[in-house]
C-alpha cells in the first residue's frame, strides 16, 4: 500500500490536516489506535479564547490567527458534509470578585485593547444583565471576539469531510510502529501491514512522545495533562456567554442546551478515571460563579488528555528526520488551533514557507533546550 503522507492521531488536528492535504491534491491515509476522537479532541470544551486563555507574544497571535480562520473553516466544513460544527460567537465574560481579580482582568483587557480588539469592562449591574445567573460580582470584562465550538461536532464533521476528500481512515488499530533509518523515514508499520510513505505526521496528541520506530534523536516529550470535565442540563439560555473565570474554571454553553463546567489541569499519567475530588472542586467552583447551577441536572462526566510539551507550545512542522513531521503539544488549544495548525503544516509539508513563521513551534527546540542545559 502507498501513500504520500501518513498522519498519526485521528484526533481534531490529524484530520483537519488530512482534509487540508487532501484538498491540495496529496493522497493521504490517517491511522488511530484509539477510537478517534476521544483524547482531547473528544474530552475539550471547545474554547476559541486567546485573550480569556492569557496568551501572548507569537503564540498569542498563532492562536488569533487561527480564531479569525474558524467562521471560514466551519461554513466549508458545513457545504462539504452538511454537519453544523456549532460555532458560537457571543463572547466570554471573565468575572473578578475581589481587589486581586478585578487588577487580573484589567490587565488582559488592557492587553486586549492594545491589540485592537474590543475588550468592554462591565460594572456589576451590566454584569448581571448580561449574566443573570451569575452570583454578584466586582466586575467583569466582555471579549466580544471570543468564541466557541462543539469539539465532537468538529470531529465528526473533520471525518465526513475527509472521507468526502477519499481519505482512508483506520481507527482501533492494535499498534502502530514509524518505519525509519536514522536519516530518513520510510513508512509505517500497522498489524494490517507496511504503508510506504516519504511523509509521516505525528499527530498523536497526549501520545505523540511514546510512538514506536522514532529514532531517539527524533523523539520529543509529551507528557499528558488530565483535565476531568461535567456538563449540566440547563435551562434554555440560563447562560448564554462562555464564562471564564480566574484559575481556568469555565461554564460553557452548548446549542443542545448543556452547560459545560471545566477543568482540571493534574498530570497523573494516562490515568483518564473522572474522581470523586475532581467533580468536587468542578462542582464548588462552578456554584460559587452561578450559585443557581445547584438544582441543575448532572448528566455528564469524562475526563481527557491534552497533550503538554516542557515549554507549553505545540510541536509544528518539520522533525529531525528526513520526511517526519510533527503537529502536536497543543496542550490547552488544540481545538482552538485546529484551522491554523492544518494549514501551517501542510505549508511546511509542501515545502513552502508558511505565512506565519513555525520557528518558535520547532520541534528541535527541545533538543537545543536540553543540549544548553546539560
Ligand atoms: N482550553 C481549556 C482547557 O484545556 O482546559
Amino acid at each position: 500500500m502507498e501513500g504520500d503522507v501518513v498522519i498519526i492521531g485521528a484526533g481534531l488536528i490529524g484530520l483537519a490536516l488530512a482534509r487540508e492535504l487532501a484538498q491540495r491534491g496529496a493522497s493521504v491515509r490517517v491511522l488511530d489506535t484509539g477510537e478517534p476522537g476521544h483524547a482531547a479532541s473528544w474530552a475539550a470544551a471547545g474554547m476559541l479564547a486567546p485573550s480569556s486563555e492569557g496568551l501572548d507574544g507569537s503564540f498569542y497571535e498563532l492562536c488569533s490567527a487561527s480564531l479569525e480562520r474558524y467562521p471560514a473553516f466551519a461554513a466549508e466544513l458545513h457545504a462539504q458534509t452538511g454537519l453544523d460544527v456549532h460555532l458560537r460567537r457571543e463572547g466570554f465574560v471573565s468575572p473578578a470578585y475581589d481587589d486581586a481579580g478585578l487588577e487580573f482582568i484589567e490587565a488582559r483587557a488592557a492587553e486586549a485593547r492594545a491589540r485592537g480588539l474590543h475588550a468592554r469592562m462591565l460594572t456589576t449591574a451590566q454584569t448581571l444583565q448580561l449574566e443573570p445567573a451569575l452570583a454578584p460580582v466586582r466586575a467583569a470584562v466582555f471579549f466580544e471576539h471570543e468564541a466557541s465550538v462543539d469539539n465532537r461536532r468538529l470531529g465528526r464533521a473533520l471525518r465526513a469531510a475527509v472521507e468526502c476528500a477519499g481519505v482512508r481512515v483506520d481507527e482501533g488499530l492494535p499498534w502502530v510502529r514509524v518505519a525509519a533509518t536514522q536519516r530518513r523515514v520510510n513508512g509505517v508499520e500497522t498489524a494490517q501491514g507496511f504503508i510506504s510513505a516519504p511523509v509521516v505526521v505525528n499527530a498523536a496528541g497526549a501520545w505523540a512522545g511514546g510512538i514506536e520506530g522514532v529514532p531517539e534523536h527524533a523523539r520529543v516529550p509529551v507528557e499528558p495533562v488530565k483535565g476531568q470535565m461535567l456538563a449540566l442540563a440547563m435551562p434554555a439560555n440560563l447562560v448564554r456567554h462562555t464564562i471564564y473565570a480566574r484559575h481556568g474554571t469555565y461554564l460553557v454553553p452548548r446549542d443542545d442546551g448543556r452547560l459545560l463546567v471545566g477543568a482540571t489541569g493534574e498530570r497523573v499519567g494516562f490515568d483518564t478515571r473522572v474522581t470523586a475530588a475532581g467533580v468536587q472542586r468542578l462542582l464548588e467552583r462552578a456554584l460559587r460563579i452561578a450559585p443557581g447551577l445547584k438544582d441543575l441536572a448532572l448528566v455528564e462526566t469524562w475526563a481527557g488528555l491534552r497533550p503538554g510539551t516542557p515549554d507549553s507550545l505545540p510541536y509544528l512542522g518539520a522533525g529531525a528526520l528526513e520526511g517526519y513531521f510533527l503537529a502536536t503539544g497543543h496542550l490547552r488549544n488544540g481545538v482552538l488551533l485546529t484551522p491554523i495548525t492544518a494549514e501551517l503544516v501542510a505549508d511546511a509539508i509542501e515545502g513552502r514557507t508558511p505565512r506565519i513563521s513555525l520557528a518558535p513551534y520547532a520541534p528541535e527546540r527541545v533538543r537545543a533546550a536540553s543540549n544548553v542545559a546539560s
